[in-house]
């Protein structure tokens, strides 16, 4: 097997990394930048404290408090606007996976002329003459470390990926503290986005061991420290945990061996019901996918289910070990309180809608086994029986 490790984003990992923020920022060599972020990350104090790193580091900053979940296009084009207008040399991205893409985008759109939307799929030829620096403040989404940015295109409500190494961090600053915050809700979901991302990576069609060794302990960790976050917040070795099963998870499932069919269902469901985040999206549909994928690579499939303690007897079929591996995550997910689909408020009358959109999107291509229409139809309605 011959496989490509492209370079990684520079990571700081660690508890109280984000203090160092103004120092890195300095030595990329900055002196004005745009701190792009959403209104609850500054309610909680987070924008105030990089603010003020940045600014004893001698920085000036403007901020940027307007992202919007599945950041919309015109969004980022207005974000874009001040950077141009402000002249920054730098741009920080701090929060979740909405606020970190709308950073990459409006990076781009510095050294690019707009509008976002032309950048849609692979970013061939494009320009990068900003440094990007991104801070996660949930530890899920691994945008801080991949090559993708997830936008929504208003005008047919489609979201697109713009992907490219023009697309990754200069730096990402993991700092698990950051995360110490987040409600139990919301620190499942992304959890389970997270898990996802090491459980696709392991079966993708592009899976390369390099990428099989992070995913596996990505779901070593979330398996053993989500509940206990979710349990309680306050748990710094579970939020150390988590952060780093994220950052795994992430270069191995949106940079290197790329997410498949869970990643297709998820955006999906994510573009026709807005208000089910992306994370519940993907806690809901991994188990039946990994099931399923269990009859083209079982031993993949068993891989996860070591990962999560499972053990297997060697006489098992490729349906029975999909059965355990896909009930174990599912327990999981009930342990940490995802919801079912319809308590999500998935319409049954949407399956087929979902199955069909699902089955052609651009990230089905990485799955294992080539899904008909049929096929993504009988994974949702399992997935909306339970
Ligand atoms: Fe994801």
């Amino acid at each position: 097997m011959i496989f490509d490790i492209e370079p990684n984003s520079e990571i700081l990992f660690g508890e109280g990394a984000s203090l160092r923020t103004g120092k890195r920022v300095q030595e990329l060599g900055c002196k004005k930048v745009l701190c792009i972020t959403d209104v609850g990350i500054k309610k909680v104090g987070i924008l105030d404290k990089i603010v003020e790193n940045l600014e004893n580091a001698g920085l000036k900053v403007v901020k940027f408090t307007g992202v919007l979940p599945d950041p919309p296009d015109y969004r980022i084009e207005e974000c874009a606007e001040i950077a141009r207008e402000e002249e920054v040399d730098g741009v920080i991205g701090l929060g979740g996976g909405s606020s970190m893409d709308t950073a990459k985008c409006v990076n781009i759109l510095l050294s690019n002329p707009s509008p976002i939307t032309q950048y849609f799929g692979p970013g061939e030829g494009l320009k990068k003459e900003t440094p990007l620096i991104l801070i996660p403040t949930t530890a899920g989404t691994g945008s801080e470390v991949s090559i993708v940015a997830v936008v929504t295109n208003t005008e047919n409500h489609r979201k697109g990926g713009c992907i490219g190494p023009q697309w990754m961090a200069d730096l990402a600053i993991v700092d698990p503290e950051l995360t110490l915050g987040l409600p139990p809700g919301i620190t499942a979901f992304t959890g389970m986005d997270a898990f996802s991302h090491a459980a696709e990576a392991i079966t993708s069609g592009q899976a390369n061991p390099m990428g099989e060794l992070q995913a596996k302990e990505a779901i070593s960790l979330i398996t053993k420290s989500l509940p206990v976050a979710v349990e309680d917040g306050s748990n710094l070795e579970a939020r150390k945990d988590l952060s780093l099963a994220a950052t795994l998870a992430g270069i191995a499932g949106i940079k290197d061996s790329m997410v498949h069919f869970g990643h297709s269902l998820a955006h999906t469901i994510g573009s026709l019901y807005h208000d089910i985040p992306h994370g519940i999206a993907c806690a809901l549909v991994i188990p039946e996918v990994i099931r399923n994928d269990a009859k083209a690579v079982p031993e993949k499939v068993k891989v996860i289910g070591k990962a999560m303690g499972l053990k297997f007897d060697d006489d098992l079929s490729p349906e029975e070990i999909g059965d355990r591996v896909g009930d174990t995550i599912k327990a999981l997910n009930k342990r940490v309180g995802i919801p079912t689909a319809r308590e999500a408020g998935i319409k049954k009358s949407d399956l087929g809608k979902i199955a069909e959109i699902a089955y052609q999107d651009e990230t089905a291509i990485f799955a294992p086994l080539k899904l008909s229409y049929s096929d993504a139809l009988e994974i949702m309605e399992r997935i909306y029986e339970g």
